[in-house]
């Protein structure tokens, strides 16, 4: 037998362990594991000694703009990121301009991407204003519903229990989950000064929110899924009700990573929507993630503005960071200085995010899976913005020394990023949308 590739002799984890193994991938998919001296013939072979092999990244909350925010990212720059990031899926959020909430948008950038991709691209919908308009057409092609009590995608729209309860059953119907961006303030409410600011976003707000959601859900079924939980009351909130295995959260780097105090008072560079909180919040995120398994997934929240946007004082400056390119090295620098366990990396920033999503086909490294892979070196490096391939340049993380560089991304077998360059022809690499299996 001749496989299409093997990635010989780097080094894979099982059972939290390192070990040293080929992997042959054949049509898209692995194929199998093999010791060295035994692996199958194939059409083309990757050095791997010194790599860590590992499942490439599902990120499921970003921004990826396009249409008619191009100047800020689009599905070239953006999938570019994401694979120079090592991170194989993405799921784009429906905030674009204009946002998702008829099919004739989601198509516009469904094409989009199509052609200009480097990873699978997956993406969530908005839910009208008028529920029973929402087009069924559109659900084959979308991962989940997002919505923005704070904040909402059509004009008027309140998310009081009547308002949560029809989404949450709509993604019933659908058999999708319903994500939320957890903030009770409301689109009137406009700070006046910094302080007002953290006020109006504070972590009363956000665990008020969550407590809405979650008594609207009392009698449904839904599954619902927590955005970028920032407070560790929020933390201990979902903990209190982990026995529904219909409660997922996620949380972002810069969230456990940074808190308010790392940054100068005016300084909109570290601006972001939940806010970066205290030092305790932080501390409490890393061990909600790994002690008591509060969180499931890792996700970047890449939201990229321009830089003028991020260099305006701290009121008037855009809300939202780059994250594609730093989430690998910041979380498996955890990993490599012992904070965090290997079986937690590959549970929140791939297996997780998968059983999310509902795709049985990724975030493991195993026979049959997706060949959704990315090779690791251990290398001391500094986070330098100017090195994006993301049009957002500008990242709190500046500077930052990590412990980890993708190498190589491959993605559906087909090897997309090489040593800093990209190898693979622009649109043929992955899927888009991606699809949950049985709907296809
Ligand atoms: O910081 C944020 N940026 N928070 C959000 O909720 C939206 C996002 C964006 O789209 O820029
Ligand atoms: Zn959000
Ligand atoms: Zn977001």
């Amino acid at each position: 037998m001749t496989v299409d590739l093997v990635l010989k002799d780097g080094i894979l984890i099982v059972s939290d362990r390192e070990s040293v193994r080929s992997v042959a991938i054949d049509e898209g998919k692995i194929e199998g594991f093999y010791k060295h001296g035994k692996e199958p013939r194939s059409k083309e072979t990757l050095d791997s000694r010194g790599l860590y092999v590992l499942p490439g990244l599902i990120d499921m909350h970003v921004h990826l703009r396009d249409l008619d925010q191009s100047n800020k990212e689009d599905y070239e720059s953006g999938t570019m990121a994401a694979a120079a990031g090592g991170v194989t899926t993405v799921v784009d959020m429906p905030n674009s301009v204009p946002p998702v909430l008829s099919k004739e948008v989601l198509d516009r950038k469904i094409k989009s991407a199509l052609s200009k991709r480097y990873v699978n691209v997956g993406f969530y919908a908005g839910i009208p204003k008028d529920i029973k308009s929402f087009d069924a057409a559109m659900a084959p092609d979308i991962l989940g519903f997002k919505v923005y009590p704070h904040a909402p995608l059509t004009e008027g729209t309140v998310y009081d229990r009547k308002r949560i309860q029809e989404c949450l059953k709509l993604a019933k119907d659908h058999n999708l989950p319903l994500l939320f961006h957890p903030d009770s303030s409301s689109k009137g409410d406009i700070a006046k000064s910094q302080e007002e600011y953290f006020r109006i976003h504070s972590c009363e707000s956000e665990v008020r929110s969550l407590q809405s959601f979650l008594d609207a859900k009392v009698e449904y079924e839904a599954r619902l899924h927590v955005c970028h939980v920032s407070c560790a009351a929020t933390a201990r909130l979902i903990l209190e009700h982990r026995a529904e295995q219909t409660l997922t959260a996620e949380v972002t780097p810069h969230h456990m990573f940074l808190s308010g105090g790392d940054f100068a008072h005016d300084d909109g560079r570290a601006k972001m929507l939940p806010p970066l909180r205290s030092p305790y919040d932080a501390k409490m995120l890393s061990e909600a993630l790994s002690t008591k398994c509060v969180l499931d997934c890792i996700a970047s929240d890449h939201a990229p503005h321009t830089d003028a946007e991020k260099t305006a004082p701290f009121l008037e400056a855009a809300a939202g960071i780059p994250g594609l390119e730093t989430t690998l090295p910041l979380v498996l620098t955890e990993v490599f200085e012992g904070r965090m366990s290997w079986i937690d990396f590959l549970r929140c920033c791939c297996s997780g995010p998968a059983a999310v999503l509902g795709l049985p086909n990724k975030g493991i490294l195993a026979q049959g899976y997706d060949a959704d892979i990315v090779l690791v070196r251990r290398q001391e490096w500094y986070i330098s913005g100017a090195d994006f391939y993301s049009k957002a340049k500008i990242t709190p993380f500046e500077g930052r020394r990590v412990l980890a560089r993708p190498i190589s991304t491959i993605v559906g077998g087909e090897v997309v990023y090489h040593e800093e360059e990209f190898v693979a022809r622009l649109g043929i690499a992955g899927q888009v949308p991606v699809r949950k299996p049985y709907q296809l």
